[in-house]
């Protein structure tokens, strides 16, 4: 596996490939990696030619106040994880390369960006839609894997992805737990141990709603249970509701009752220092 850590030896790299016709995958990635990001990597390993990951903490999808400092990094041990399951290129480039003095663009997918995540977190995705559409530009890729751990991302990027016209097909890949439930995380190693038994409240809102839906009748209204669901969390000793939300899987708009296209998407913290997100699909198909 090659480490690459400047834009423009990546962007040689990827018209070369292009030249001689293999596509490319890219996971696109900001390090710390657990089993998560190295299924994406499987995936992306199945799908494409050549794949490349980009490991790049992105300063500029973090708020004042967040965890940019703090947020861990260890290259040497990425680097180790990412070769053991067959990447090509480890793309990690500086943020003075990224962002030179002067960069003033950016690029923001309006009404999906808004709510959920985008409401606590402003210019969140702004961040990371600069930073997605810089890495499609540097590395080309025909696909990119993207985790539905983090739904409203993946929402953005295909809106983005649309919209643009870009030429790279979006990937999901469904969220990868713990065997507890615990759906994997870089941000999990900030939690105790004692931390992620209550961390597991989310895990188990998620069973609990799934569960309503399979033995009650329709129409159920999505805000009785997520009015449960908030109570169920907010009573576990530590663990505070941001928000819960149950909408639909394409809009992220509000669903009334729910259907078929229901998304429940929750961020809860935890004893007011860990801040957690997850979702799942409500009806099972
Ligand atoms: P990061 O949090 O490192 O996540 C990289 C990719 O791994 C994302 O697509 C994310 O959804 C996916 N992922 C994380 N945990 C997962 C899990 N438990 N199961 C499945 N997929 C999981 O998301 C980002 O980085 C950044 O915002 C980025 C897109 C790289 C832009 O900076």
């Amino acid at each position: 596996m090659k480490l690459v850590q400047h834009p423009g030896e990546m962007a040689d790299l990827s018209a070369l490939w292009r030249q001689e016709g293999r596509k490319i995958a890219l996971v696109p990635t900001m390090g710390s990696f657990h089993d998560g990001h190295l299924a994406l990597m499987g995936q992306a390993r199945q799908l494409g030619d050549r794949v490349v990951v980009s490991l790049f903490v992105n300063p500029i999808q973090f708020g004042p106040g967040e965890d940019l400092a703090a947020y861990p990094r260890d290259l040497q041990k990425d680097r180790g994880l990412a070769a053991s399951v067959g990447v090509d290129v480890l793309y990690a480039p500086s943020a003075q390369e990224m962002y030179p003095p002067g960069f003033q663009t950016t690029i923001r997918v309006a009404a999906l960006a808004k709510g959920l995540c985008g409401a606590s977190r402003p210019g969140h995705f702004d961040g990371v839609c600069t930073v997605v559409m810089k890495l499609f530009q540097q590395i080309m890729p025909h696909l990119a894997i993207f985790g539905e751990k983090d739904f409203q991302q993946l929402a953005v990027i295909r809106r983005m992805t649309r919209d643009l016209d870009l030429a790279v097909s979006i990937i999901a890949h469904p969220t990868v737990r713990e065997e507890s439930g615990l759906a994997m995380s870089s941000r999990n190693g900030y939690l105790q141990e004692g931390e992620k038994e209550q961390a597991l409240c989310l895990y188990r809102a998620i069973c609990f709603a799934r569960e309503l839906v399979k033995t009650s009748p329709f129409p159920l209204a999505a805000a009785d249970v997520c009015g449960q669901i908030a109570e169920n969390i907010n009573t576990t000793p530590g663990c505070v509701v941001e928000y819960v939300e149950i909408v639909d899987a394409d809009s992220l708009e509000s669903c009334e009752t729910i259907n078929n296209n229901s998304r429940l998407i929750l961020a809860v913290t935890v004893n007011r220092k860990v801040r957690l997100i997850d979702n799942a699909g409500l009806v099972e198909l």
